[in-house]
Protein backbone atom coordinates (compact mmCIF):
# COMPACT_ATOMS: atom_id res chain seq x y z
CA UNK A 1 0.00 0.00 0.00
CA UNK A 2 0.68 3.49 -0.67
CA UNK A 3 1.57 4.98 2.98
CA UNK A 4 1.94 8.74 1.58
CA UNK A 5 -2.14 10.22 1.71
CA UNK A 6 -3.07 6.82 3.72
CA UNK A 7 -6.38 7.13 5.76
CA UNK A 8 -4.86 4.88 9.06
CA UNK A 9 -5.99 4.30 12.77
CA UNK A 10 -3.76 3.84 15.12
CA UNK A 11 -4.48 2.23 18.67
CA UNK A 12 -2.49 2.04 21.37
CA UNK A 13 -1.24 5.62 20.38
CA UNK A 14 -0.28 6.35 24.08
CA UNK A 15 2.25 3.60 24.03
CA UNK A 16 5.77 3.70 23.20
CA UNK A 17 5.56 1.65 20.11
CA UNK A 18 2.47 2.45 18.97
CA UNK A 19 3.18 6.62 19.44
CA UNK A 20 6.19 5.59 17.51
CA UNK A 21 4.44 4.20 14.59
CA UNK A 22 2.24 7.16 14.57
CA UNK A 23 4.82 9.69 14.06
CA UNK A 24 6.69 7.39 11.14
CA UNK A 25 3.22 7.20 9.62
CA UNK A 26 2.76 11.27 9.93
CA UNK A 27 5.92 11.85 8.40
CA UNK A 28 5.14 9.51 5.63
CA UNK A 29 2.76 11.36 4.60
CA UNK A 30 -0.49 9.27 6.41
CA UNK A 31 -3.73 10.99 7.88
CA UNK A 32 -4.04 10.05 11.23
CA UNK A 33 -6.74 9.03 13.67
CA UNK A 34 -5.63 8.06 16.92
CA UNK A 35 -6.96 6.35 19.85
CA UNK A 36 -5.31 5.05 23.61
CA UNK A 37 -6.40 4.92 26.90
CA UNK A 38 -4.66 8.02 28.76
CA UNK A 39 -6.46 10.67 27.19
CA UNK A 40 -4.40 13.51 28.10
CA UNK A 41 -1.32 11.58 26.77
CA UNK A 42 -3.47 10.69 23.72
CA UNK A 43 -4.68 14.67 22.80
CA UNK A 44 -0.74 16.17 23.88
CA UNK A 45 0.32 13.66 21.36
CA UNK A 46 -2.37 14.54 18.96
CA UNK A 47 -1.69 17.87 19.14
CA UNK A 48 2.26 17.23 18.51
CA UNK A 49 0.89 15.52 15.21
CA UNK A 50 -0.77 18.81 13.72
CA UNK A 51 -4.12 18.61 15.68
CA UNK A 52 -4.95 15.16 14.28
CA UNK A 53 -8.67 13.44 15.87
CA UNK A 54 -8.12 11.17 18.77
CA UNK A 55 -10.85 9.55 21.19
CA UNK A 56 -9.62 7.59 24.16
CA UNK A 57 -11.57 4.01 24.57
CA UNK A 58 -10.72 1.30 26.92
CA UNK A 59 -9.89 -1.82 24.63
CA UNK A 60 -12.45 -3.93 26.74
CA UNK A 61 -15.47 -1.79 25.91
CA UNK A 62 -16.25 -3.20 22.75
CA UNK A 63 -18.73 -0.61 22.14
CA UNK A 64 -16.12 2.39 22.51
CA UNK A 65 -13.84 0.42 19.93
CA UNK A 66 -16.63 0.22 17.15
CA UNK A 67 -17.38 3.62 18.34
CA UNK A 68 -13.86 4.77 17.81
CA UNK A 69 -13.70 2.96 14.10
CA UNK A 70 -16.84 5.44 13.46
CA UNK A 71 -15.09 8.29 14.06
CA UNK A 72 -12.27 7.59 12.52
CA UNK A 73 -14.34 6.50 9.17
CA UNK A 74 -16.21 9.59 9.66
CA UNK A 75 -13.54 12.01 10.05
CA UNK A 76 -11.02 10.74 7.10
CA UNK A 77 -13.71 9.86 4.66
CA UNK A 78 -12.78 6.25 4.78
CA UNK A 79 -10.26 3.70 5.96
CA UNK A 80 -6.51 2.74 4.49
CA UNK A 81 -5.21 0.76 7.35
CA UNK A 82 -5.77 -0.13 10.98
CA UNK A 83 -2.62 -0.26 13.07
CA UNK A 84 -3.17 -1.93 16.61
CA UNK A 85 -0.35 -1.67 18.97
CA UNK A 86 -2.08 -2.14 22.42
CA UNK A 87 -1.25 -4.65 25.06
CA UNK A 88 -0.22 -5.04 28.55
CA UNK A 89 2.20 -8.02 29.73
CA UNK A 90 2.43 -9.85 33.20
CA UNK A 91 4.52 -12.42 34.58
CA UNK A 92 5.24 -15.39 37.06
CA UNK A 93 4.21 -19.15 36.95
CA UNK A 94 1.64 -20.77 34.85
CA UNK A 95 0.37 -22.51 38.24
CA UNK A 96 0.17 -19.41 40.49
CA UNK A 97 -1.24 -16.99 37.56
CA UNK A 98 -4.70 -15.17 38.85
CA UNK A 99 -7.36 -15.52 36.88
CA UNK A 100 -8.37 -11.83 36.90
CA UNK A 101 -5.07 -11.08 35.94
CA UNK A 102 -4.96 -13.65 32.99
CA UNK A 103 -8.65 -12.23 31.78
CA UNK A 104 -7.25 -8.98 31.28
CA UNK A 105 -4.20 -10.12 29.45
CA UNK A 106 -6.59 -12.05 27.19
CA UNK A 107 -9.16 -9.54 26.86
CA UNK A 108 -6.85 -6.61 26.00
CA UNK A 109 -4.25 -8.47 24.15
CA UNK A 110 -6.62 -11.05 21.79
CA UNK A 111 -10.38 -10.21 21.96
CA UNK A 112 -9.91 -6.22 21.55
CA UNK A 113 -7.90 -6.17 18.80
CA UNK A 114 -10.07 -9.17 17.20
CA UNK A 115 -12.92 -6.52 18.01
CA UNK A 116 -11.52 -3.89 16.42
CA UNK A 117 -9.94 -5.06 12.88
CA UNK A 118 -13.71 -6.77 12.82
CA UNK A 119 -15.40 -3.15 13.53
CA UNK A 120 -12.97 -2.06 10.53
CA UNK A 121 -13.02 -4.27 8.21
CA UNK A 122 -16.43 -3.49 6.57
CA UNK A 123 -14.72 0.30 6.21
CA UNK A 124 -11.25 -0.48 4.80
CA UNK A 125 -10.40 -0.14 1.23
CA UNK A 126 -9.25 -3.36 -0.87
CA UNK A 127 -5.63 -2.72 -0.82
CA UNK A 128 -5.21 -1.53 2.68
CA UNK A 129 -3.64 -3.01 5.36
CA UNK A 130 -4.55 -4.52 9.07
CA UNK A 131 -1.26 -4.37 11.15
CA UNK A 132 -1.30 -6.48 14.71
CA UNK A 133 1.10 -5.99 17.13
CA UNK A 134 1.64 -10.17 18.64
CA UNK A 135 4.82 -11.14 19.24
CA UNK A 136 8.09 -12.94 19.40
CA UNK A 137 6.72 -15.31 22.17
CA UNK A 138 4.03 -15.90 19.78
CA UNK A 139 6.12 -18.62 18.12
CA UNK A 140 8.43 -18.72 21.19
CA UNK A 141 6.18 -19.49 24.50
CA UNK A 142 8.22 -18.25 27.27
CA UNK A 143 8.95 -19.15 31.07
CA UNK A 144 7.13 -17.07 33.26
CA UNK A 145 5.35 -15.35 30.42
CA UNK A 146 2.80 -18.45 29.85
CA UNK A 147 -0.46 -16.36 29.78
CA UNK A 148 1.10 -13.67 28.03
CA UNK A 149 3.17 -15.89 25.10
CA UNK A 150 -0.83 -17.70 24.88
CA UNK A 151 -2.67 -14.14 24.35
CA UNK A 152 -0.48 -13.34 21.67
CA UNK A 153 -0.60 -17.01 19.86
CA UNK A 154 -3.93 -16.86 19.82
CA UNK A 155 -4.03 -13.42 18.16
CA UNK A 156 -1.01 -14.85 15.81
CA UNK A 157 -3.50 -17.88 14.92
CA UNK A 158 -6.80 -15.48 14.53
CA UNK A 159 -4.67 -13.31 11.87
CA UNK A 160 -3.68 -16.27 9.74
CA UNK A 161 -6.48 -17.56 9.67
CA UNK A 162 -8.09 -14.33 8.66
CA UNK A 163 -5.47 -13.56 5.69
CA UNK A 164 -6.54 -16.55 3.92
CA UNK A 165 -10.51 -15.44 4.32
CA UNK A 166 -9.53 -11.88 3.11
CA UNK A 167 -7.04 -13.23 0.18
CA UNK A 168 -10.17 -11.51 -2.47
CA UNK A 169 -9.84 -8.38 -1.00
CA UNK A 170 -5.95 -7.58 -1.42
CA UNK A 171 -5.74 -6.52 2.52
CA UNK A 172 -2.46 -6.84 3.74
CA UNK A 173 -2.41 -8.79 7.16
CA UNK A 174 0.50 -8.24 9.26
CA UNK A 175 1.48 -9.82 12.09
CA UNK A 176 4.39 -8.28 14.05
CA UNK A 177 6.14 -10.38 15.95
CA UNK A 178 8.82 -7.70 17.65
CA UNK A 179 11.66 -9.49 19.70
CA UNK A 180 12.34 -7.54 23.60
CA UNK A 181 12.55 -3.86 23.12
CA UNK A 182 13.36 -1.22 26.12
CA UNK A 183 9.86 0.61 25.68
CA UNK A 184 8.92 0.17 29.59
CA UNK A 185 6.48 -1.92 28.64
CA UNK A 186 7.74 -4.67 31.50
CA UNK A 187 7.48 -2.30 34.17
CA UNK A 188 3.36 -1.84 33.69
CA UNK A 189 2.97 -5.10 33.98
CA UNK A 190 -0.14 -6.49 35.41
CA UNK A 191 1.74 -9.30 37.74
CA UNK A 192 4.87 -10.32 38.77
CA UNK A 193 8.37 -9.21 37.91
CA UNK A 194 10.01 -10.07 34.55
CA UNK A 195 12.45 -12.70 33.75
CA UNK A 196 16.29 -12.22 32.91
CA UNK A 197 15.64 -10.58 29.47
CA UNK A 198 17.94 -9.82 26.00
CA UNK A 199 19.15 -6.46 25.21
CA UNK A 200 16.00 -4.43 23.48
CA UNK A 201 15.83 -4.18 20.21
CA UNK A 202 15.74 -1.29 18.24
CA UNK A 203 12.38 0.27 18.14
CA UNK A 204 13.28 2.97 15.64
CA UNK A 205 14.66 -0.23 13.37
CA UNK A 206 11.26 -1.91 14.15
CA UNK A 207 8.86 0.68 13.06
CA UNK A 208 10.96 1.30 10.05
CA UNK A 209 10.53 -2.18 9.29
CA UNK A 210 6.94 -2.23 9.80
CA UNK A 211 6.50 0.88 7.52
CA UNK A 212 8.26 -1.34 4.97
CA UNK A 213 5.75 -4.17 5.36
CA UNK A 214 2.79 -2.24 4.90
CA UNK A 215 3.80 -1.18 1.54
CA UNK A 216 5.26 -4.28 0.44
CA UNK A 217 2.41 -6.03 1.50
CA UNK A 218 3.97 -8.56 3.68
CA UNK A 219 2.69 -11.00 6.06
CA UNK A 220 5.06 -10.81 9.22
CA UNK A 221 7.85 -9.05 10.91
CA UNK A 222 9.53 -11.53 12.70
CA UNK A 223 13.09 -11.90 14.39
CA UNK A 224 15.99 -13.97 13.01
CA UNK A 225 17.87 -14.23 16.87
CA UNK A 226 21.06 -15.41 15.27
CA UNK A 227 21.45 -12.78 12.42
CA UNK A 228 19.96 -10.68 15.78
CA UNK A 229 17.75 -9.03 12.71
CA UNK A 230 14.25 -8.53 11.82
CA UNK A 231 13.05 -10.27 8.63
CA UNK A 232 9.90 -9.34 6.47
CA UNK A 233 8.25 -12.34 5.29
N1 LIG B 1 8.07 -3.71 24.14
C1 LIG B 1 8.33 -4.96 23.79
O1 LIG B 1 9.38 -5.53 24.11
C2 LIG B 1 7.34 -5.72 22.95
C3 LIG B 1 7.76 -6.91 22.35
C4 LIG B 1 6.84 -7.63 21.60
C5 LIG B 1 5.55 -7.17 21.45
N2 LIG B 1 5.18 -6.02 22.04
C6 LIG B 1 3.79 -5.58 21.88
O2 LIG B 1 3.76 -4.30 21.30
C7 LIG B 1 2.60 -3.60 21.75
C8 LIG B 1 3.01 -2.23 22.26
O3 LIG B 1 3.85 -2.39 23.37
P1 LIG B 1 4.73 -1.21 23.99
O4 LIG B 1 6.03 -1.81 24.32
O5 LIG B 1 4.63 0.01 23.14
O6 LIG B 1 3.97 -0.99 25.37
P2 LIG B 1 3.36 0.32 26.04
O7 LIG B 1 4.23 1.50 25.82
O8 LIG B 1 3.04 -0.05 27.45
O9 LIG B 1 2.00 0.53 25.24
C9 LIG B 1 0.87 -0.24 25.52
C10 LIG B 1 -0.34 0.42 24.92
O10 LIG B 1 -1.48 -0.41 25.22
C11 LIG B 1 -2.50 0.44 25.74
N3 LIG B 1 -3.38 -0.27 26.64
C12 LIG B 1 -3.08 -1.10 27.64
N4 LIG B 1 -4.21 -1.53 28.25
C13 LIG B 1 -5.23 -0.94 27.60
C14 LIG B 1 -6.64 -0.97 27.72
N5 LIG B 1 -7.26 -1.69 28.67
N6 LIG B 1 -7.37 -0.24 26.86
C15 LIG B 1 -6.80 0.52 25.90
N7 LIG B 1 -5.47 0.59 25.72
C16 LIG B 1 -4.71 -0.13 26.57
C17 LIG B 1 -1.76 1.53 26.49
O11 LIG B 1 -2.64 2.60 26.67
P3 LIG B 1 -2.42 3.67 27.86
O12 LIG B 1 -0.94 3.95 27.95
O13 LIG B 1 -3.18 4.86 27.34
O14 LIG B 1 -2.97 3.08 29.10
C18 LIG B 1 -0.65 1.80 25.49
O15 LIG B 1 -1.12 2.62 24.46
C19 LIG B 1 1.94 -4.50 22.79
O16 LIG B 1 0.92 -5.25 22.19
C20 LIG B 1 3.07 -5.42 23.21
O17 LIG B 1 2.59 -6.66 23.70
C21 LIG B 1 6.04 -5.27 22.78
Amino acid sequence: MEIQGARVLVSGATGVLGGALARSLAAAGARLVLTGRDDARLQALAADLGGVPAVAADAVDVTALRAVVDTATAALGGLDALVVASGVVAFGPAADADDAVTEELFAVNTLAPMSLVRAALPQLSDGGAVVLLSAIVADAPTLQMAEYSATKAALSAWASVLRRELRGRSLTVLDVKPPHVDTGLVDRALAGSPPRLPEGHDQQALVDTILEGMRAGKREVAYDPKAGELVLR
